[in-house]
């Protein structure tokens, strides 16, 4: 009911949004991954539908239902994740990245699973550094207004700026990692070229609906 009511800030607008962690695989039975349970993301791509959007999730392995009114395209790994969004972004007026994306792939999986050695040698992993898929997004001409997520453990500000002019996106949203992490509530700053700008300690839904009301209120026409 308090859906019904939300303002249609984002009515007739394009959301493209991913969520969750990538799964990276090691061999048949082991992945490298990240701790994220999608919820943030889940929470915002709910908002931004109750505004009125047409509303794309691309989602990394979670237990979450998808919200009502949202098409979900579900993804493993960091390069599908990259190949979903980067098909659907030209058509977008609104990137968010909240996707806990894993840096690293593994660039030598193995078909068949590894066995421990009676030596106890470890196997060796060689990484392989995955596609920045919010840098991408934001480089292509005449591509969506982006908004990216930084979970950071320390001198969120310092980061979280560093990190949005890195990027090139005039916003980036800010929580530390230790708070954001299976936590029911949430405590967000956004960082823009005007400077930073908290939310109230809330729920995620409702730090979604506030963040989705900033955003629309940013957004060119
Ligand atoms: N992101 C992305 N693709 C990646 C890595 C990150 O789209 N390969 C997005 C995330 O979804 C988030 C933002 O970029 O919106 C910041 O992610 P984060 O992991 O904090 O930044 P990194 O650039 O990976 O820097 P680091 O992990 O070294 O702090
Ligand atoms: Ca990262």
């Amino acid at each position: 009911l308090i859906a019904f009511f939300q303002p249609k800030t984002l009515a007739g607008r394009r959301v493209l949004l991913t969520a969750g962690p990538t799964s990276e695989v090691i061999d048949p039975v082991r992945v490298l991954t990240n701790r994220s349970s999608g919820r943030m993301g889940y929470a915002l791509a709910r908002a931004a539908a109750e505004a009125g959007a047409d509303v794309t999730l691309v989602s990394g392995p979670v237990a979450l239902p998808c919200p009502d009114g949202v098409e979900r395209i579900a993804v493993r790994n960091a390069a599908d994740m990259r190949a979903a969004v980067m098909a659907r972004a030209g058509q977008a007026d609104l990137f968010i990245a909240v996707a806990a994306v894993a840096d690293w792939g593994i660039a030598n999986p193995s078909s068949t699973k590894l066995k421990k050695q009676p030596d106890g040698q470890p196997p060796h992993l060689d990484f392989v550094q995955n596609p920045d898929i919010l840098a991408e997004v934001a480089a292509l001409p005449g591509g969506p207004w982006c908004v990216g997520f930084a979970a950071e453990t320390g001198h969120l500000a310092e980061h979280a700026q560093a990190k949005r002019a890195r990027k090139g996106i005039p916003a980036i949203v800010g929580n530390l990692a230790q708070d954001a992490m299976d936590a029911e509530d949430t405590e967000l700053v956004i960082f823009d070229d005007t400077g930073h700008h908290p939310l109230a300690r809330q729920s995620k839904l409702q730090a979604a609906r506030q963040l989705v009301g900033w955003i629309a209120a940013r957004l060119p026409r």
